[in-house]
């Protein structure tokens, strides 16, 4: 090979200096490549074997050896599983499992994902968060048409962005997704180094009664709607309070995604702290430390933690209430979650954080539009609606954007319940929360707006032309009307009318 950089000791064949950061990195590869431990008693600096068993996920086979393409095939169907010990569940499922594969490609790759639809009823599949081409947002009615039972249809496009995203249907969501209908996707940037060992948690719930079997969709009616119904069965990755086997004093690098059809979630862990360092759209600027994260249905959070405790001993982690507006929080308890426990060696020592940080400019937004937009709960003689500034998504009137324009979004929220908006096709920057400036800087596609708040959004729709669909991800919410739609119009595409 032609030797061009020789500057760069990088590249250079020769010996490269031996910087104190050099050394430290050669002494680690060496120590990871030794088959024990070197010390008499040192603990191995290694999770046990197995230590993510209990909550592994399934991962979507590669059909396609080369670089660049990650191809796949999902299949929905009802499958009877064990989510209850000793009882079987009729669950809405992707290849056969809850939650459906994991699905891994890297920045730039290809993604090609052969759906077929053996459900009872039509459905499509969402890529949430992801930014794709308008025709593969899986919207019935709007991208696409539903997949009707028996019927395949082929998403394919290109990752554009690193980060922990996940997919569900968007035909008759609140049913879909509590019947099991969800799984994680993760892109990664090939540039980055791991922050600790991965862990992707897919949180989620069911509501079943004590035979396994599914409630009512509409259990509990307009106070059902109202509150979100929250599954009595709380589910990470798929399994009832699982456990996890760890060496104490290792990081870890959690990738938590809340797939829950309305379920909050703050995630209670004894005696420790987390360093969280990104969510939705990848990392944040700077990293924030935080005692009990929340994340809110749709949301995602990145987030570090060294899980430590004595040998053979376990910790119960906790789903804490969250305080979602009218009596979300009266008379509930916490909830076990899933557990972690201590393998039986000495506590290693974690070493220092990682400081993880990214570069990202502020969309500059000073001059846009400004938009306002309520999130409503009308209760009217056509009995209870929600909708966005009292428009229900049955008489919907498209917003409109122009490719290339940043917006203003004015988030109000003035009703008895938070309300988690998510928005399609396109990430945003939240401004200010009740007029206090929010940072760091982090690019989002869902963001929990509390009772009595306003929440200012940039948005900039930079890329995909298309009409796009925002609304609550409390999904019985959505189903009661809060939806809309903003239509992106490409002037250089439009053909003047003459
Ligand atoms: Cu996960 Cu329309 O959303
Ligand atoms: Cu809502």
């Amino acid at each position: 090979m032609a030797d061009s950089g020789s500057e760069s000791d990088s590249a250079a064949p020769s010996e490269p200096p031996m910087t104190p950061r050099r050394a430290a990195a050669l002494l680690a590869l060496i120590a990871a490549a030794l088959p024990c431990c070197s010390g008499d008693d040192a603990a191995p600096d290694a999770q046990p074997a197995g230590w993510q068993d209990g909550v592994a996920l399934s991962v979507a086979e590669d059909l396609d050896p080369s670089d660049g393409i990650v191809e796949i095939t999902l299949d929905a169907r009802v499958e009877g599983l064990e989510i209850l010990p000793g009882r079987l569940t009729p669950a809405w499922t992707y290849n056969g499992t809850v939650p459906g594969p994991l699905i891994r490609g890297r920045v730039g790759d290809r993604l090609l994902v052969h759906f077929t639809n053996h459900l009872p009823e039509p459905t499509t599949i969402h890529w949430h968060g992801l930014r794709v081409p308008n025709a593969m947002d899986g919207v019935p009615g709007v991208t696409q048409a539903p997949v009707q039972p028996g019927e395949s249809f082929t998403y394919d496009f290109v990752l554009q962005d690193a980060g922990t995203y996940w997919y569900h249907p968007h035909v008759n969501s609140a049913a879909q997704v509590g019947w099991g209908l969800y799984g994680a996707l993760i892109v990664d940037d090939p540039a980055q180094p791991p922050f600790g060992d991965e862990l992707v948690l897919l949180l989620s719930d069911m509501s079943l009664n004590d035979e396994g079997q599914f409630l009512g969709v509409d259990a509990g009616g307009d106070f059902g709607d109202l509150f979100g119904r929250e599954g009595s069965a709380l589910l990470v990755n798929g399994r009832v309070n699982p456990v996890l086997e760890v060496q104490s004093g290792r990081r870890q690098h959690w990738r938590v995604i809340d797939g829950a059809r309305s379920r909050y979630f703050t995630i209670g862990f004894d005696g420790h702290a987390f360093t969280k360092i990104g969510g939705d759209g990848g990392l944040a600027a700077t990293p924030v430390p935080v005692t009990a994260p929340i994340l809110t249905p749709g949301e995602r959070a990145e987030l570090l933690v060294v899980p430590t405790g004595a040998p053979g001993t376990q910790v119960q982690l906790q789903w804490l209430p969250t305080e979602r507006g009218y009596g979300s929080t009266f008379q509930r308890q916490p909830e076990d979650l899933f557990r972690v426990r201590f393998a039986d060696t000495p506590t290693v020592a974690p070493g220092p954080e990682p400081q993880v940080s990214r570069a990202i400019a502020e969309t500059p937004w000073s001059g846009a539009p400004e938009i306002s937009m309520e999130l409503t709960i009308d209760q009217g003689s056509m009995g209870l609606t929600m909708g966005i500034n009292h428009i229900p998504f049955s008489e919907v009137v498209p917003f409109r954007a122009t490719l290339g324009e940043t917006q203003v979004w004015k988030l109000i929220n003035n009703s008895d319940f938070a309300h988690p908006f998510h928005l399609h096709g396109t990430f945003f920057q939240v401004i200010d929360h009740n007029g206090k400036p929010v940072r760091p800087l982090a690019w989002r596609d869902t963001i929990d707006v509390p009772v009595d708040h306003t929440i200012r959004i940039a948005v900039r729709f930079d890329e995909h032309p298309g009409t796009w669909m925002f609304h609550c991800h409390i999904l019985d919410h959505a189903k009661k009307g809060m939806m809309a739609l903003v239509e992106v119009t490409d002037p250089a595409a439009a053909t003047p009318s003459r």
